[in-house]
């Protein structure tokens, strides 16, 4: 049976690439940053320049679907998820790095039918990377098929997080201690991309065993969700339950010995649901 969304991916694909060609010649540009919830949860003219590029050009070919964006969720539009067909759009995922000029910056389609997701595309494009992922169909970067690690042993692996945005002290603490304790477990090494999305083709690609971290957002992870267990990934709630996309909470890892191991260090602080209303 022919794939129903296959026209859908292929749009993403190239809305992606096209973006990603907006966000790099930006960065050649003096880049002129705004806040959101805080001084360091950043903005910028492209976040909401790429977004509406993506949806308008989404919205031309898919009058009917629906859409959550980054940049559409910080102007007041609900981030919902229904059972029609949705985009989850983070258009520049790395808007810190962005910002720095620092080399990891992400355009982040994931979609979803039904509340599934169904195909998740992310474009590194500064390195120029276009990962891929579609439900049932395998994992792919540049056409090359992603599988993750093999590794079991959480002392032969490596680990990727991030230190987030929320700048409250007790909150730091933990996610410091977390990292600690699996520093010193000890794991060969920990690392961070400043993208989630990246983060999640690192797994993908069998670069490091596990990524996690609390305080994402759907559209940061969405599209890597699908990537990641392509791949032959697992994904969990930080707790050990089963993930989910709106929590902001989330362990993905080559295979659940080390989703295991690493999820009995985390030390678990509150953030509000991307759906609360
Ligand atoms: C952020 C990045 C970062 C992660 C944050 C995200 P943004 O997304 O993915 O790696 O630590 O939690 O919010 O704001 O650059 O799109």
């Amino acid at each position: 049976m022919a794939d129903p969304w296959q026209a859908a991916m292929d749009h993403a694909v190239a809305v992606a690439r096209k973006a990603g060609a907006v966000i790099r010649d930006a960065l050649q540009n003096e880049v002129k940053v705004m806040c959101k919830s805080s001084s360091v949860d950043l903005v910028t003219k492209t976040d909401q320049k790429v977004e509406q590029l993506i949806i308008a050009s989404v919205k031309e070919k898919f009058p009917d679907h629906s859409f959550i964006g980054e940049e559409s969720v910080a102007a007041g539009q609900p981030c919902i998820l229904t059972d029609n067909p949705t985009w989850i759009i983070d258009p520049v995922d790395g808007t810190t790095n962005f910002v720095h000029g620092f080399p990891f910056v992400a355009v982040s389609i994931g979609f979803a039918v039904k509340k599934e997701l169904e195909f998740g595309v992310v474009y590194s494009c500064v390195e120029d990377k276009m990962y891929t992922g579609r439900k049932g169909k395998g994992a792919f970067c540049d056409g090359e098929k992603l599988q993750v690690s093999d590794q079991t042993e959480i002392k032969k692996s490596m680990i990727i997080s991030e230190l987030g945005s929320n700048r409250d002290a007790p909150t730091v603490n933990k996610i410091f201690s977390t990292m600690q304790k699996i520093l010193c477990i000890p794991v060969h090494g920990l690392r961070g991309s400043g993208t989630a999305a990246t983060n999640m083709c690192m797994v993908a690609s069998g670069a490091v065993e596990a990524f996690f971290e609390i305080g994402i957002h759907c559209w940061d992870i969405a599209a890597g969700a699908v990537i990641v267990t392509e791949a032959g990934g697992v994904l969990l709630d930080v707790d050990g339950g089963p993930f989910d996309l709106m929590s902001r909470r989330m362990v993905s890892a080559n295979n659940k010995t080390i989703a295991d191991r690493i999820i009995k260090e985390i030390d678990i602080f509150p953030a509000e649901r991307d759906d609360a209303v």
